[in-house]
């Protein structure tokens, strides 16, 4: 549709001045180094579907290395290339990154293949990429600055709300994307093109996953599980069965997706009151997906995917102890007992501990203690209990937790005359 033809006016009301700005002097640079210049994939999908998204990725048809490092000089940023892939990223002065690829220009071909067909270098680049709605690009070059290029109608999928591969052996090549697939089904409400269903449904039967490496399968379904509404896109997995396909011995059963759901309640909650907090929130859904799975089992699955080690241990925490946990927090008298029990565990286990199915009491133990219990902290420091005789040593740790632990059992109230009477009781008592 010619709305769309040129979205530099788009461009404009959407990004921030400052990024837009820097795309067009980024063009600008591109006319003096004589090279064409694009920004293609997820940004231009989200710009005409309407969906933030600030990743800008350039590519350049030439060497985007050259140009990245040409770039950075101009501009005064820092640069890293990775010159295997002919890939660059840019890092900015206020921090802004933009990640630059080479459109091949040279041309590989297998000996005795036909001459393949004289082809712009960035159309043979988009033309490797997994779905239509990715392969629109927009031209950043200032004379045709905004123009936006469809050369295998991705404009038209968007309209019709569908996904589409560009070729029949597209889950062949790359199997992941049948995962990828079915995600951005969920994100954006599509469904899957006819034809591209039939040819995941095959990809599935012939069970092309297992040709995988792990750690590829594990990054995309991270991927799914940092989306909104994970529980949906499983639930299309299930669907194309596609989790037995990937894990035989799970079965995707009502209590895990109300698990499911709770953590997505959780993470909505925790990502209001903590947005500064940096939480691996992909790691609750495995831990959801995986808990009461014979651990060996798990274990095989978790080194399969070769999760990284950091996060394979989180999870194993989570799976180990996390039932017997919640059942110890239900039974503690005391908030005290109970802080005493979740102290100094990872963000990520208290967030699952908050999920759990419970009752309403043992739940709110934990939430009080991730909203308020964890920051208590008496009025009375050290210097408080020196000025009362004390020698300093572990006795003064102590006396401050006991204070800590009377204002969370709301034996104590937040008031400093108070919590000094309190706390010179428990100095003579130690003094005696
Ligand atoms: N791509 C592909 N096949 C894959 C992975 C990626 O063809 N298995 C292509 C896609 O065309 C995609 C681009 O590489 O547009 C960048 O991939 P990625 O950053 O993973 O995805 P985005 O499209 O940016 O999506 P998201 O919004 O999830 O970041």
């Amino acid at each position: 549709s010619p709305r769309f033809k040129n979205v530099a006016a788009k461009l404009k009301e959407v990004l921030p001045e400052e990024l837009f700005n820097l795309i067009k002097e980024i063009g600008k640079f591109a006319d003096e180094r004589k090279v064409n210049a694009y920004i293609i994939g997820g940004f231009v999908r989200d710009l005409i579907i309407g969906r933030k998204n600030f990743d800008v990725d350039i590519v350049i048809e030439g060497d985007a290395t050259v140009f990245a490092k040409e770039l950075a000089k101009r501009f005064g940023a820092k640069v890293h290339t990775y010159e295997r892939f002919k890939t660059a990223t840019v890092v900015f002065k206020g921090g802004k990154r933009i990640d630059f690829a080479s459109a091949r220009t040279e041309v590989y071909r297998a000996p005795g293949a036909l001459p393949e067909v004289d082809m712009a270098p960035l159309k043979k680049d988009l033309m490797r990429r997994d779905f239509t709605i990715n392969t629109l690009a927009i031209k950043i070059n200032e004379k045709e600055f905004g123009k936006l290029i469809d050369f295998f109608g991705g404009l038209k999928d968007i309209k019709d709300k569908k996904i589409r591969v560009l070729h029949s052996l597209s889950f062949v090549e790359d199997p992941t994307r049948i995962l990828r697939a079915l995600r951005f089904a969920t994100r954006y409400r599509f469904e899957l093109g006819k034809h591209t269903e039939r040819l995941l449904k095959i990809a599935v039967q012939r069970k092309l996953f297992k040709t995988v490496e792990g750690q590829r399968i594990y990054h995309e379904l991270k991927q799914i599980f940092l989306e909104d509404n994970p529980l949906r896109v499983m639930n299309k997995l299930e669907k194309y069965r596609i989790i037995s396909s990937l894990f035989p011995s799970i079965s995707w059963d009502r209590f895990k997706k109300d698990l499911f759901e709770r953590i997505r309640k959780v993470i909505i909650w925790h990502k209001l009151n903590f947005p500064e907090k940096e939480t691996k929130y992909h790691i609750l859904y495995f831990g959801a997906l995986f808990l009461r799975e014979p651990l060996n089992r798990v274990e095989k699955y978790i080194k399969e995917l070769a999760v990284p080690q950091k996060e394979a241990e989180l999870l194993f925490q989570i799976l180990k102890n996390s039932l017997p946990l919640i059942k110890k927090v239900r039974l503690a008298g005391k908030n005290s007992e109970v802080y005493e029990l979740l102290q100094n565990l990872p963000e990520e286990f208290l967030l699952f501990l908050a999920a759990l199915p419970q009752d309403e009491e043992t739940r709110n133990r934990v939430l009080n203690y991730l909203k308020s219990w964890r920051f208590i902290k008496p009025l009375v420091n050290g210097e408080d209990l020196k000025s009362m005789g004390l020698k300093p040593g572990p006795v003064f740790k102590k006396i401050l937790s006991k204070l800590k632990y009377a204002i969370i059992d709301g034996e104590l109230p937040n008031d400093r005359e108070e919590q000094l009477t309190r706390a010179k009781e428990l100095v003579d008592a130690e003094k005696r």
